[in-house]
C-alpha cells in the first residue's frame, strides 16, 4: 500500500489530533503517503483532500478537537454520495481510509467497506459507546473535565446545603455518568442502561436526608429526562434547594489526558500496520490493554458493549 487517507467524523473528541499524528508518522515511517481529508465525510464528498507531511502534525498531540475538522453529514447514507467519495479517493490514488469517529462514522466506514473500499475504524468519541473496545479516544479526558465540574459543584452545594443534579453527555451510554459518579463520590447516578425511576430516586434522596445528609450530588446521563423540571420536583418534595447543571459541550474540549494521547497513538499506528499487512474492513479496540481488531461489519451488526454492572453496584455500596 502506498497511499492512505485519514479523516475525523461526527462529534470531535480530545485525542483525535494525536490519532491523526500517529497515522501520519507511522505511515511515513513505512514509506506510505498519508492524505488528510477536511471535515469528515462532507469534505470527502467535496474532494477536499490534501497530502500531509511529517510537519503537518507537529504540535498537535496536546491539542483538543481535530485540526482536520469534523462534521455530521447524514447525506453519506446515500449510495450515490458514497460512490462520489470513492471516486475522489481513487482520483488521488488513495487505496484505503482510516476513519476516526463514533458509531455514525463507523457506519460510513462499514458502508464503504461493503462497496469494496477498505476502511479502518478508530473509536474516537467521548461517549465510550463503541463495541469491541474497553475505551474510546476522548473518554478519559471528558471524564476528567466532568470530575473537575463535579468537584466544584460539591463545594458549592455543600456550602449551601443544596442538592445538585448534573447532566453529562454520553448519548445513550451511561459510562461517562457512571465513572463520574464513582470517581466524584456522587450520591446517586442515573444511566440509560438501568432505566429511570423518578419515584425511587426521590425516595432515596429523602431517606438520605432522614439519615442526616445536608446535601447531595446526582449525576444523570443526557436524554433521560428534563433535569430542570426534575430539580423543581425534587426541591418541592424534599424541601431542600435543588439546582440542575447541564455541562454540555465543555465536556468535549480541552487538552487530551496522557491516557487518551497514548491510546490514540497506539491505535493510529496499529491502523497503519494493519493496512500494510493488507487488512482492510477492520475496526480497532483496546481489550485488557491489548490492541485488537474486529471485522467492522460484524462489529456494527453483531457486537454489543457490555454494561458494567459491577461499577453500578459499587455506586450503591459506596454512596
Ligand atoms: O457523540 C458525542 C456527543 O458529544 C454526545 O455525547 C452528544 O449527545 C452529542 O455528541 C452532541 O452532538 P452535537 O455536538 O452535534 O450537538
Amino acid at each position: 500500500i502506498k497511499k492512505i487517507g485519514v479523516l475525523t467524523s461526527g462529534g470531535d473528541s480530545p485525542g483525535m489530533n494525536a490519532a491523526i499524528r500517529a497515522v501520519v508518522r507511522a505511515g511515513l515511517s513505512n514509506d506510505v503517503e498519508v492524505y488528510g481529508i477536511r471535515d469528515g465525510y462532507l469534505g470527502l464528498h467535496q474532494n477536499r483532500i490534501k497530502k500531509l507531511e511529517r510537519y503537518s502534525v507537529s504540535d498537535v498531540i496536546n491539542r483538543g478537537g481535530t485540526f482536520l475538522g469534523s462534521a455530521r453529514f447524514p447525506e453519506f447514507k446515500e449510495e450515490s454520495v458514497r460512490r462520489q467519495a470513492i471516486e475522489n479517493l481513487k482520483e488521488h490514488g488513495i487505496e484505503a481510509l482510516v476513519v476516526i469517529g463514533g458509531d455514525g462514522s463507523y457506519m460510513g466506514a462499514k458502508k464503504l467497506t461493503e462497496m469494496g473500499y477498505p476502511c479502518i475504524g478508530l473509536p474516537g468519541t467521548i461517549d465510550n459507546d463503541i463495541a469491541g473496545t474497553d475505551f474510546t479516544i476522548g473518554f478519559d479526558t471528558a471524564l476528567n473535565v466532568i470530575l473537575d465540574a463535579v468537584d466544584r459543584l460539591r463545594d458549592t452545594s455543600s456550602s449551601h446545603k443544596r442538592i445538585s443534579i448534573v447532566e453529562v453527555m454520553g448519548r445513550h451510554c451511561g459510562d461517562l455518568a457512571l465513572s463520574a459518579a464513582v470517581a466524584g463520590g456522587a450520591e446517586f447516578v442515573v444511566v440509560p442502561e438501568q432505566g429511570f425511576d423518578k419515584e425511587s430516586l426521590i425516595s432515596q434522596i429523602e431517606s438520605g436526608i432522614e439519615r442526616g445528609k445536608r446535601h447531595a450530588l446526582v449525576v444523570i446521563c443526557e436524554h433521560i429526562t428534563d433535569v430542570n423540571a426534575l430539580a423543581k420536583e425534587v426541591e418541592t418534595r424534599t424541601q431542600l434547594e435543588t439546582r440542575a447543571t447541564i455541562l454540555g459541550h465543555i465536556q468535549r474540549g480541552g487538552s487530551p489526558t496522557g491516557r487518551d494521547r497514548i491510546l490514540a497513538s497506539r491505535m493510529g499506528a496499529f491502523a497503519v500496520q494493519l493496512l500494510i499487512e493488507g487488512q482492510g474492513g477492520r475496526c480497532i479496540g483496546l481489550l485488557n490493554n491489548q490492541l485488537v481488531h474486529h471485522d467492522i461489519i460484524d462489529c456494527i451488526e453483531n457486537m454489543r458493549r457490555p454494561f458494567n454492572t459491577e461499577m453500578f453496584k459499587l455506586c450503591s455500596t459506596l454512596f
